[in-house]
């Protein structure tokens, strides 16, 4: 093992002393479980990060950035924003071994930062409502799929319709996503190495197959390569503040940062593995899916003759008629929504788990326990969000924002709330804990961080800055991420 940069060594049962010498940091984790190794923790969270955010919000928000512009910001934006803000909440994670809120009040006792990590807990909650509705039309698409929906035939005009009348009936919309909150708590009740990782270890390669699969069947389709343009070759023309609030934006949700879910999965991570890489990996993995569905999604609608238009209906509502149009395209409805309802899955887990992992460090609930009522409460907010698209009129246009109410917790959550997670959690890393402790953890087990001094700066000074700049774009233009 290399020598650890001014950090101390690794007992050899990989439990380290205290960095900051609080006793507090010696109690005893037994208990709390842990990933099993590397591969766990980087299958886990790469799980969270990959989900609707990049197979479902990930084209769209490339369609309405322009395509290429789009995507050339988002990759700034996740290497100089994402990267950074990764590495503080895992830092923060390894270091306390807690959730959110036990994680600040273990480095920052008797203060007011606890309510960030609160705050985190409460979005984790709040995304899992909205999230959880959304993944059900995964579910319901994929069943639809599966029984020859999307057989020749189906137009822009019928799938249009199609797409209407299944998210606006209050059934299927209230029952697939109790559905989805089901499967997600039996996966969080099974624990952190027998649940969660277990279901990462089959449900990511799974999913990276598929996808593979459907990549190939894209840009064989004649036509195709004019989608590949249209996404990787950037317009300058096409690039306005807008797309650059979209592009970080989409870089925050899609690495699942700013409301402590990696805080929790790196407060799972084994003290004697190398964070830089499997961190690095995590990002990696997250940029690399949501670029692949992009490349599946744009050649199978440029080689349709489509437009890249379509908002967030891009997926439920054109590519159906793709599938109608491709030899075989039944065969591969079924699994790209096979694919999208897994990605959504191993999200909703690692959200609904800052909520688990709070109940059970700080309130002392059974992990059973905490997973199977917080799944229930869900269930209370997510039903408003599920009839608000179409079944119940005044929940469909609500006098806040003037959105639907699932479009409202949108807002709300994934907006404000995780660019103002960030802000703070950039700014606590920057200016209370400091820099160097984050710098500590991430090299802890004695691999140094490449570019560290790099993503110190862009922690303390850049993050927080370039966030808050978003902030009050879309608070005051009212144009949202
Ligand atoms: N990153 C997830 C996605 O891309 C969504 C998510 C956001 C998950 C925040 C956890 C926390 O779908």
């Amino acid at each position: 093992m290399r020598p650890a940069y001014g950090v101390v060594h690794a007992t050899a049962s990989g439990r380290v002393p205290p960095l900051d010498g609080n006793p507090m940091a010696m109690q005893p984790t037994e208990g709390r479980g842990a990933w099993s190794g590397k591969l766990g923790f980087v299958l886990a969270a790469a799980g969270s990060a990959i989900g609707l955010g990049n197979i479902w919000r990930f084209p769209y928000m490339a369609s309405e950035g322009g395509g290429g512009a789009f995507v050339f910001v988002y990759l700034l934006c996740v290497m100089g924003i994402g990267v950074p803000v990764l590495f503080a909440e895992l830092a923060i994670g390894r270091a306390t071994e807690r959730n959110p809120v036990g994680a600040f009040k273990k480095l920052a006792p008797g203060t007011m930062w606890p309510a960030l990590g609160g705050m985190g807990v409460a979005a984790g909650f709040g995304i899992l409502a909205f999230y959880s509705v959304i993944a059900g039309w995964t579910v319901g698409y994929l069943w639809m799929a599966l029984t020859g929906a999307f057989g020749p035939g189906v137009d822009a005009a019928a799938s249009g319709a199609l797409f209407g009348s299944f998210i606006g009936s209050p059934g299927p919309a209230i029952g697939l996503s109790a559905l989805f909150l089901i499967i997600t708590a039996v996966v969080v009740r099974g624990g952190i190495s027998g649940g969660i990782e277990k279901a990462s270890k089959i449900l990511m390669p799974v999913l990276l197959g598929v996808l593979i699969i459907l990549l190939i069947r894209a840009v064989t389709l004649p036509g195709g390569m004019d989608g590949v343009n249209y996404l990787l070759r950037p317009q300058l023309s096409e690039l306005t503040p807008q797309v650059v609030v979209l592009a970080l934006g989409q870089a925050l949700f899609s690495m699942s940062l700013g409301m402590g879910a990696m805080i929790t999965y790196g407060s799972y991570f084994p003290k004697d593995i190398s964070l830089p890489f499997a961190g690095t990996a995590v990002a990696l993995a997250d940029m690399c899916i949501a670029l692949l569905a992009g490349l599946i999604i744009f050649p199978a609608l440029f080689s349709a003759g489509m437009d890249p238009q379509g908002g967030p209906g891009l997926v439920f509502v054109v590519l159906p008629t793709v599938f109608a149009q491709m030899p075989l395209g039944g065969f591969f409805a079924i699994l790209f929504f096979a694919s999208l309802s897994i990605a959504a899955l191993t999200s909703t887990i690692s959200l609904m788990e800052v909520v688990v992992a709070y109940l059970v460090d700080e309130r002392g609930w059974a992990r059973k326990k905490a997973a199977t009522i917080i799944a229930l409460a869900c269930f209370v907010l997510a039903v408003p969000s599920a009839l608000s698209q179409g079944a119940v009129g005044w929940l469909s246009s609500m006098p806040v924002f003037n959105q639907s109410f699932l479009d409202v917790q949108n807002i709300l959550w994934g907006n404000y709330g995780l660019s103002i997670g960030a802000i703070l959690i950039t700014l606590f890393v920057g200016f209370k804990w400091g820099t160097p402790k984050m710098l500590e953890w991430i090299e802890l087990g004695g691999n140094r961080l490449p570019g560290r001094e790099f993503f110190a700066f862009m922690v303390k000074y850049v993050c927080p800055l370039a966030i808050a700049v978003v902030l009050v774009f879309i608070a005051v233009t009212g144009q949202y991420f």
